[in-house]
């Protein structure tokens, strides 16, 4: 049996106008992953994927007119590299990562079945190439993803990233005393479908979009000094801000804003949502001490929070 994991990833800033050619920071995120599995299938009854929290197995020797994503994953890599899919072979997903969530699910389990596939069949697999396959993939999960999601996934640095560009890693002076709460609002949101809203809303007033992705490329490019010199302060201004801007996009709805609000009384220096929005988690700035009153208090609202590093 041979196992691969691969993690999840928040935005700092700059989602969605990243898809516009705009700037994106990202950071990987090691305390939610996917983990795929691969064995061979001792009862001889084919090749068969196997994802309990969806509630799905699939018969990849079935012929069908539509693939989910996962199957695709599977079968792409076996036709690139002129493997039969006429095998006995099992596959088990599981993942600790949110679906729907903006912390890149998809990406990371694509990422994690390249990876398990590429050892099982002793194929080799540069970072690159793993990247080429996981962005096919995130087409069919996104529609025109800007590519940020796999890179961060697959490269697990912090990264200042622009669309078809090479990213760039990003790193702080000094270890801060704060780290990011991530909020999982348990709103399930599509990102294909939120990517979509907004190019109908920039479509109808390409204007005041453009306008306002400008605006979130500046703040991009200040948070980025500000994580790299480790100024907290302005670090969590600059989220706030970043946050006002989302809501102008219309990707942040009165649920989110109600735990921003909530998110300050519990004494966050600065949040925003993370990811497409209209849902999935929202990130905020906290002092290292004050992580389990953070957390039970958000307990408290029903609400679950998890930290990761800045
Ligand atoms: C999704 O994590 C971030 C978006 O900007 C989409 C993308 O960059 O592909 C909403």
């Amino acid at each position: 049996m041979i196992n691969e994991k691969a993690i999840s990833k928040i935005i700092l800033s700059g989602e969605h106008s990243v898809v516009y050619g705009k700037p994106a920071i990202a950071l990987p995120v090691f305390g939610s992953k996917s983990s795929v599995k691969i064995f061979d299938n001792s009862e001889k009854s084919g090749f068969i994927i196997k994802a309990p929290q969806l509630e799905k197995t699939f018969y990849l020797n079935e012929k069908k007119d539509i693939y989910n994503p996962i199957e695709l994953t599977v079968i792409n890599f076996l036709n690139n590299n002129e493997i039969s899919l006429k095998q006995n072979i099992i596959i088990e997903i599981f993942s600790e990562i949110p679906i729907a969530s903006g912390m890149g699910s998809g990406a990371s389990i694509s990422s994690a079945l390249i990876k398990v596939l590429a050892r099982f069949f002793n194929i080799p697999l540069s970072k690159k190439e793993l990247y080429t396959q996981v962005f096919e993939i995130e087409k069919i999960y996104h529609g025109n993803p800007s590519g940020v999601d796999p890179t961060v996934i697959i490269y697990k640095k912090p990264l200042y990233f622009i669309k078809g560009k090479t990213p760039e890693f990003i790193t702080k002076k000094t270890e801060p005393n704060y780290c990011l709460a991530i909020i999982d609002s348990k709103i399930r949101s599509s990102t294909i479908e939120v990517v979509n809203l907004v190019k109908q809303k920039r479509e109808a007033n390409t204007l005041k979009y453009d306008r306002l992705f400008d605006e979130i490329e500046m703040i991009t490019e200040k948070i980025k000094s500000a994580f790299c010199n480790s100024d907290i302060v302005n670090f969590g201004l600059l989220m706030n801000e970043n946050q006002i801007k989302l809501k102008e996009i219309g990707v942040s709805n009165d649920n989110l804003d109600s735990i921003i609000t909530l998110s300050k009384k519990f004494g966050s220096l600065g949040s925003k949502i993370s990811g497409a929005g209209l849902g999935g988690v929202l990130i905020s700035l906290i002092e290292k001490e004050k992580i389990d009153f953070f957390r039970n208090s958000f307990i408290i609202n029903g609400l679950n929070v998890t930290f990761t590093l800045l």
